[in-house]
């Protein structure tokens, strides 16, 4: 099962799956995201009753590693818990993940249900990414 994914990823992914805040839709999701020092921040993801507040598991793991010094992400693993199919991130995470990723950014997508298993790419599954040209991010 889940073969050809990062056992330490998967593992922080898992260990806050069970803290995945998801009342109103019962899709819980998991994520963790390595950085350019080689450290691994798990997110989950965390709904609200104004529904339009939700904040993915993706997203909540690239804040997460960014409030602990990370500055670059390479790699991100999305671990749907109540899905048949692994689930890419949604356009906003993606978005996100540009911030601090670029095209080789590696995004494993996980069921944990089946056990199947997709991989990809930031530059794959975002071709184009919103940027202010010639403004500096820092
Ligand atoms: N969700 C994620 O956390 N990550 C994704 O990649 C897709 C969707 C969450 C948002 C919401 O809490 C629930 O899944 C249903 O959309």
């Amino acid at each position: 099962m889940q073969a050809g994914v990062p056992r330490d990823l998967l593992e922080a992914a898992l260990s806050v799956a069970g803290n995945a805040y998801a009342p109103y839709s019962n899709f819980r999701v998991a994520a963790a995201v390595r950085d350019e020092r080689g450290r691994i921040y798990p997110g989950v993801n965390v709904e609200n009753s104004s529904y339009g507040l939700t904040v993915c598991a993706e997203r909540a793991a690239v804040f997460n590693a960014v409030a602990h010094g990370a500055r670059k992400i390479r790699e991100v693993l999305v671990l749907a818990l109540d899905s048949d199919e692994p689930i890419p991130p949604c356009g906003a995470c993606l978005q996100v993940l540009s911030e601090f990723g670029d095209e080789n950014l590696v995004i494993h997508m996980v069921s944990w249900r089946t056990g199947r298993v997709k991989t990809s790419t930031l530059g794959r599954l975002l071709p184009s990414r919103f940027s202010l040209g010639g403004r500096s991010k820092e």
